[in-house]
Parts: structure tokens; sequence; C-alpha cells
């Protein structure tokens, strides 16, 4: 044996050589530990949903760890994961209330508070839970940056989606296309005198800013802007002066919200209804995330080809949805009967499964992944 490996199995480290994309049975803080040898600084994006720590048991998988341990084992798991990240690279924690605040602390602590980017409140479920004192209708996603600069360059902005591709209208047939009417009025907080005046619309009507709001753009500004068609007084004339934005020079994309609705990225109860339409013969598994839900973080987070981490994979939403999305992917479930429904999951995938965002993506099959018992490849 060479110097150099029998020094890492002293370390428990194995170079096992892995290929996204893969799927990894094996407890995720040794596995991680030996992934560093080749993927330090490499993922670009790492989303994981561990056990919330909610005393739950679930039917395939349970939930109740002392606080203490709780936190102990995350803690390990983060400093693990936090050396892949690529420099621009972004981690998504998935966490409900019970450990929500010593989690974000925690994660200060690991990834730096000067890297926080933003909590994420993501509606799971529409419905009202009756039982309880308050329906518990959200979760949160903590993100963090390795470098926010870098992050902020490289992260991309939302499609526009169909509802707000509606709002553009063109009801004066303007040869520059679609448009929507935004507020020509804000807050006079911020207001220099130049904002405050009276605009005289085409036809002779006169529009003052309402009490405690100015105009927007200055006098001359304003001027030029009616001038050039760009002030909407309504299909008479006798409107509010609004402002025409158009669609062309929005096409840029969204800047993405920190409110995710059920609508945007789906539900846990869409998460559960695909998966009976994968295993319609299997016990549901309890705490799936809706493909739609990833979808959303590896639209702003990634490009095509990129490489994903997910090291609690569960009935592998992350790896499917990354697959459908061509994005490169490594994911990690300890729980051998778990990562046997990812991997059936993913085999689906390949044949042309048509569920979850397939068809928003245009999915249609093929791809490969390969399986690996990290305690085998040790032995
Ligand atoms: C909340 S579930 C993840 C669900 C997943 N996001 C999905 O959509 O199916 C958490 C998973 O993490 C796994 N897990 C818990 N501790 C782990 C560890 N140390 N290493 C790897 N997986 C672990 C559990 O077996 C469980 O399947």
């Amino acid at each position: 044996m060479l110097l150099e490996e029998r020094k890492r199995k002293s370390k428990n480290l194995f170079d096992f050589n892995v290929k996204p994309n893969c799927i990894i049975q094996g407890d995720n803080r040794e596995v991680l530990k030996s992934l560093s040898l080749n993927y330090s600084n490499k993922i670009k994006c790492i989303y994981i949903d561990p056990p919330y720590n909610n005393g739950e048991k679930h039917y395939h998988y349970e939930d109740r760890n002392s606080h203490n341990d709780w936190l102990r084992k995350i803690e390990k798991t983060l400093r693990y994961l936090k050396p892949l990240l690529s420099v621009d690279g972004s981690i998504w924690i998935s966490i409900d209330d019970k450990e929500m605040h010593y989690l974000k602390v925690l994660a200060d602590k690991v990834f730096g508070r000067e890297n926080f980017i933003s909590t994420i409140i993501w509606q799971q479920r529409t419905t009202r839970e009756n039982r309880s004192i308050f329906s518990n209708n959200h979760e949160y996603i903590l993100v963090y940056a390795r470098n926010p600069v870098a992050f902020k360059k490289s992260r991309n902005l939302l499609p526009l989606s169909k509802d707000v591709l509606s709002r553009y209208k063109n009801p004066d047939n303007d040869p520059r296309g679609s448009w929507q009417s935004v507020s020509a009025n804000v807050q006079d907080g911020h207001a220099t005198k130049n904002q405050f005046y009276e605009i005289v619309a085409p036809n002779g009507k006169k529009h003052n800013p309402p009490k405690g709001r100015c105009w927007s753009y200055s006098k001359v500004r304003m001027d030029n802007e009616i001038k050039n068609n760009n002030i909407w007084f309504g299909k008479d004339g006798n409107g509010v002066p609004r402002v025409k934005k158009f669609l062309y020079s929005a096409k840029r994309g969204l800047t993405p919200e920190t409110l995710w609705l059920g609508d945007f990225a789906g539900t846990n109860r869409n998460a559960k209804k695909h998966f009976l339409q994968m295993f319609p013969d299997s016990k549901v598994f309890d705490t799936p995330k809706p493909e739609k839900l990833i979808e959303k973080i590896l639209l702003i987070a990634t490009n095509e080809n990129d490489l994903v981490l997910d090291s609690f994979l569960g009935s592998g939403t992350t790896a499917s949805t990354a697959h459908k999305m061509n994005r490169k992917y490594i994911g990690i479930e300890k729980s051998p009967k778990i990562l046997d429904i990812a991997k059936r999951r993913l085999e689906l995938v390949m044949q042309g499964e048509q569920g979850g965002i397939s068809k928003s993506v245009g999915w249609k099959n093929g791809g490969c992944f390969e399986f690996i018992n990290f305690r085998q490849n040790l032995a």
C-alpha cells in the first residue's frame, strides 16, 4: 500500500472515486470527509433538508434527538459541507420553527454572518390545520453564500411567470410592444424640490401628486416622458398619470423574492401526491419536498452542468430535479431503505417520468447515475 493511501486510511479518508451523477449510501459525516478529497471548491449549490428534530416518528426515519445532540451533529455536517462550495457557490438549508433560530446562530458561526444572504419563507401547506393552536403553514430556507459578492454576480434572475406576463398588455397599440403601468408617484420622504409640480395631461387636465407623495421624475424628465408617450393617462386621457413599463425592458428576469407561496414553489401535499403517482403501492414518504421548490433553488443558484449536492437525500427530490434540469448531482442518504426509493425514482426519471417539474422543463428521458455503497467501498 502506498504511503499516501495508508495515511488517508488512518484518517478514515477514502478516495472512493465518485463521479457525478451519483447517489451514495452512507452517513453524510463519513462520506463528506472523503468527498473533500476530490470536491473541495467544486460544488455550486448545496441543498439540505435535515431531520428538523421536531420529535416526530416518521414511517421511514425517526426525528427525535436531544437538542444538544441535534445541534452537535448538524454542526459537524455543516463544517464538512462548507469547504466543498465553489467560490460563487451557495448553501440552502430547510428547517422549521423548532430549531430554526438555533440553526441560524450555528450556521452564522460556521459560514460567517457576513455570508448570510436571506431567509426564505416557504408556504409548505395551503390548508388550515385546525387541531393546533396556530396552523403552521410555512417553513424556512436559510441561504448562505461562500462569497456574497461572487454569488450576487453569478446568481440567476427568475424567468417571468405566466402571471406576471399576463399583466403586460397593449391597450394603445404602442409599436414598442406590451407594457404594464406602474405608479408615477413615490413617497416624498427623500424628495427634492423639483419633484413637486403640476402635471398637465395632453387633454389639458391637471394632476397633482397625492398628499405625502411626489412625482417619481423631475418636471423636465416628466415632460420628456410625456412627449415620448411613456406616461399613460388612461383610455379616455383623464386617468391619474402612470409610467409605462415595457416588456422588452423587463425581459432580463425577476429578482427572486423571499416569500415563496405554494403556487410558486409547490407544497408538501403536492410532493406526497407526486410520490404516490410514482410509487402507488408504497407507504408514502412523510417529508418529501416538491420538485418545484428545488427547481426554484436550482434556477437561481445554478446553470446547466453545475454540480449540486444534497447530503440528506431522502426520497431523492434534489437528484431527480437536478437530473431533469441537466445539472450534475451527488446525493447522500444513510438509510438503505430510503436510498432504494431514491434509486427507483431516478430510474423512473431516466425512463421519462412525467410528474413534478417534467412538463414545465420539457423533460423527456435519458441520462445515467451511479449508486455507491460507501461502507462496501471501504471494505
Ligand atoms: C427530511 S428527509 C429529506 C427529504 C428529502 N428532501 C426529500 O425530498 O425526500 C431527511 C433525510 O435525511 C436522512 N439522514 C438523516 N441523517 C443522515 C445522515 N447523517 N447522513 C445521511 N442521511 C441522513 C434521513 O434518513 C432522511 O431520509
